[in-house]
């Protein structure tokens, strides 16, 4: 009886797991199968708007998706749809409505694709334009630039972003420690250029920076959390290959010696109301000095790299071939004692 019982019950419980499969692979398959489109239209469309203007967040539940073609990397958003990236809105996106941790619809990875699909087929934004940023040519002195105008314009006031891998900053609005990650460049600079254009009221904090900030806070931010970004290294670059200490003596004496002296003793005409006093030249073993310091006192001038702001930022004045010879002469002239 006993043994009778149990053969039972085991083939119940097959039978029961083997209905639990079939069933749940079912459910899958018909997920799979329903198109994109329906998805967005029977599922998304609660929450999300597809079409129409931009609006006030307080009319919304969730973000706009008008643009959702243009505004990611393919790559996060499938992680995000398939639930394996952290919430971008720690306090809630209506932190207004109660502080409940969201929970976000999650996605098969075969559903996460023809959303995606979908998404750059229907969803993109004709104002969005090309970039004038090239991050390829993007270096580290510009990130840092970047920064100082991220911490200068209050970003940090409301957008977190990770330093030592802590989390610092407001939490009110979407966080950007992987922002290099999520955002599609384009997208990113119509933002900056014009956030109305995608969230009214949400300030137009960049609104009075010049091109060259404006390219320091969006390439910036197009770093953020990209581990192994790769700086542009001007000084490995053909002007520097082809760098003339004899062309490099004159741009000294065009710029340099009015302050540092013909000789480099730091005794030029112009040194007598300066404090700090100018770099002995003379004194000092350029020769030795690594490539990115030079080239960033000088392109980008004496603050840069910590020193006084009355070295001058020569990197609009000079061509880039004219700051390679003059390092080149740097160099060759000043070995130290
Ligand atoms: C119950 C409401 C709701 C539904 C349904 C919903 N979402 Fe969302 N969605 C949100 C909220 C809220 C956020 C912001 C969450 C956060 O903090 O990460 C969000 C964020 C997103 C984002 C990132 C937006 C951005 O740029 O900041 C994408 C993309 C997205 N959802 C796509 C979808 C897709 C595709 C569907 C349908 C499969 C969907 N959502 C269904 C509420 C919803
Ligand atoms: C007073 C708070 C506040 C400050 C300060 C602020 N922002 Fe925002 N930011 C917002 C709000 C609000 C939005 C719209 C999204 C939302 O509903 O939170 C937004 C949107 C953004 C977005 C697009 C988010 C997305 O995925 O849709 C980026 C990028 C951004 N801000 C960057 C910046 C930068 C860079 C600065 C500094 C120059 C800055 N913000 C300053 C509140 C702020
Ligand atoms: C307006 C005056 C002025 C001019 C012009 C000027 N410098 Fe300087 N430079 C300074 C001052 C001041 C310092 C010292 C900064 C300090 O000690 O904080 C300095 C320091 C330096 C140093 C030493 C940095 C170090 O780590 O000690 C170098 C190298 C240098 N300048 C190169 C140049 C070159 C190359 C030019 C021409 C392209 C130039 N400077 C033009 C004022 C000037």
């Amino acid at each position: 009886m006993t043994t009778l019982n149990s053969g039972f019950n085991h083939r119940g419980c097959f039978g029961l797991l083997m209905l639990v499969l079939l069933l749940s692979f079912n459910a899958n398959a018909w997920a799979d199968s329903q198109t994109a489109k329906d998805l967005v239209k029977n599922s998304c469309s609660t929450c999300h708007k597809f079409e129409g203007k931009p609006e006030s967040k307080f009319n919304l539940k969730a973000p706009d998706l008008m643009w959702g073609g243009n505004k990611y990397q393919r790559s996060w958003l499938l992680r995000y749809l398939q639930g394996k990236e952290e919430n971008l809105y720690p306090k809630g996106y209506r932190w207004d409505q109660g502080s409940e941790p969201f929970k976000h619809t999650t996605l098969s990875e075969a559903q996460a694709n023809k959303v995606a699909d979908y998404f750059e087929k229907n969803l993109l934004d004709k104002r969005v334009e090309k970039s004038f940023v090239d991050m390829s040519t993007f270096n580290e002195m510009e990130k840092n630039l970047g920064e100082k105008i991220y911490r200068d314009f209050s970003c940090f006031g409301c957008h977190q972003i990770k330093e030592d891998g802590k989390k610092i900053g407001g939490p009110i609005s979407v966080t950007l420690y992987d922002a290099g990650k999520r955002y599609n460049l384009d997208w990113w600079t119509q933002f900056a250029k014009n956030p109305q254009d995608f969230t009214p009221h949400s300030g137009e904090y960049l609104a009075d920076l010049t091109p060259l900030q404006a390219r320091y806070i969006i390439g910036y931010v197009m770093t953020l959390g990209v581990e192994d970004f790769n700086y542009f290294k001007p000084w490995e670059t053909e002007p520097f290959k082809k760098a003339d200490a004899k062309r490099g003596s004159k741009v000294y004496k065009e710029y340099c010696v009015q302050c540092h002296g013909p000789q480099g003793r730091g005794d030029g005409p112009g040194a007598s109301g300066l404090d700090p006093k100018p770099a002995v030249h003379a004194d000092l073993p350029l020769s030795d000095y690594p490539d990115d310091y030079l080239y960033f006192l000088i392109y980008y001038g004496g603050k840069s790299v910590g020193k006084s702001p009355n070295m001058p930022n020569w990197g609009l004045t000079i061509p880039t071939q004219g700051i390679a010879d003059v390092i080149a002469y740097l160099r060759t002239t000043f070995k130290g004692n």
